[in-house]
C-alpha cells in the first residue's frame, strides 16, 4: 500500500527562481530567503519520497484565460518548464508518474471531486520554484512529481473547506494504491501578497503567522475561513493559501490518526512582493 509520510508547504515567487538561475542567490537579500531552506534541503536528503504530489497554481501559463479548470491532475509522463516570457527556466524537466496519477484520478473522481485530466502541459514558476527551493540546482529532480493545478487566478475559486476535503480524498486514493511507495504531498503559493491596485505590496505578518499556527493545530477551523478574509487580510494573491489546505487535508490526523510533527517552520518578509512561509509536517509514526 502507498502511504503519505510528510507534507511540505512553501510560497512560490518567480524572482526566487530568477535569483537562482541568474547566480544571485549569495546576495544578502536572497541569502535571507534561502536560509530558511537550508534545513529543508538536508531534511529532503534524509526523507526521500518515491513520488511528490505537488499542489500548485498555474498563472494563466498552461491554461491561459480561455479555459480555467478548478482542479486539474497531470497524468503525463513528463512536463517541460514553461516559457513565462523570458524563456523556460534552466531547470530539469519534471518526470511524472502516469500510473499513480491515473489511479488517483479514478479514485478521487469516484469520491465526487470532478478533476480535469491533463495529458500535456508545461509547468510554470508555481511548480518549479518550490522544487528549486527544496532541492536547489540539480541535473534532475530526485523523484517523479504529479502536478495538481488549482484555480486561484479567477473567481470563483474553491473554498478552503472543499480544498481540505479534497486532501482527505487524495489521501484515500493514495492509500488504495497497491504498490508500497512513499508519497509526499506539497501545498504551495501564498503567503500574503497583492500584486496590483492601490493595495499592491500588502504584507500581513500577523495574519500569516496565525495561518501557520492554525494550519498546524486547527486545520478544520481554518477551512471555514471565507475567501473575503483571505483577500482582505492577505491581499488578492493571498488566496493562493487555500492550496495549503489540500496538502493539510491529506495528513493522517484528519483521518483519525495522531497529530503530525512540525519538523520545520520558517517565515520571512519579503521576497519580491511576497511574504515567504514554509512548513514541513511529518506523519507521527
Ligand atoms: C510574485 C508572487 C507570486 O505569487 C506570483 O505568482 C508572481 C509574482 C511576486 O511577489 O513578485
Ligand atoms: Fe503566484
Amino acid at each position: 500500500m502507498a502511504r503519505i509520510t510528510a507534507s511540505v508547504y512553501t510560497s512560490h515567487v518567480p524572482a526566487i527562481g530568477a535569483a537562482l538561475d541568474l547566480g544571485k542567490s549569495s546576495e544578502p537579500y536572497w541569502q535571507k530567503v534561502f536560509s530558511g531552506y537550508h534545513f529543508s534541503k538536508q531534511w529532503a536528503k534524509e526523507h526521500k519520497p518515491d513520488v511528490i504530489f505537488l499542489v500548485y497554481n498555474d498563472h494563466a501559463t498552461a491554461f491561459s484565460l480561455d479555459m480555467i479548470p478548478t482542479f486539474a491532475i497531470g497524468t503525463a509522463a513528463e512536463y517541460q518548464p514553461a516559457d513565462e516570457g523570458w524563456g523556460p527556466r534552466p531547470v530539469p524537466k519534471v518526470v511524472g508518474h502516469p500510473q499513480l496519477s491515473a489511479h488517483i484520478a479514478q479514485s478521487v473522481i469516484q469520491q465526487d471531486f470532478d478533476l480535469t485530466i491533463i495529458n500535456k502541459m508545461d509547468v510554470d514558476h508555481g511548480l518549479t520554484v518550490p522544487l528549486s527551493l527544496m532541492y536547489g540546482q540539480v541535473d534532475q529532480w530526485p523523484c517523479p512529481v504529479i502536478p495538481f493545478a488549482v484555480n486561484v487566478v479567477q473567481y470563483p475559486v474553491p473554498s478552503g473547506r472543499r480544498c481540505l476535503n479534497l486532501g482527505k480524498a487524495i489521501r484515500k486514493a493514495i492509500e488504495s494504491y497497491d504498490e508500497d511507495i512513499n508519497v509526499h504531498i506539497w501545498g504551495t503559493g501564498g503567503m500574503s501578497h497583492q500584486l496590483q491596485g492601490p493595495r499592491a505590496g500588502l504584507i500581513n505578518k500577523e495574519f500569516d503567522n496565525a495561518f501557520l499556527d492554525r494550519l498546524i493545530a486547527d486545520p478544520d477551523g481554518l477551512a471555514g475561513m471565507p475567501h473575503i478574509d483571505y483577500v482582505r487580510e492577505a491581499g488578492s494573491e493571498g488566496i493562493e493559501l487555500v492550496m495549503w489546505l489540500i496538502a493539510r487535508g491529506a495528513m493522517g490526523d484528519l483521518a483519525g490518526g495522531p497529530a503530525p510533527r512540525v519538523a520545520h517552520r520558517f517565515y520571512h518578509v519579503p521576497a519580491s512582493n511576497t511574504a515567504v512561509g514554509h512548513l514541513i509536517l511529518e506523519e507521527s509514526k
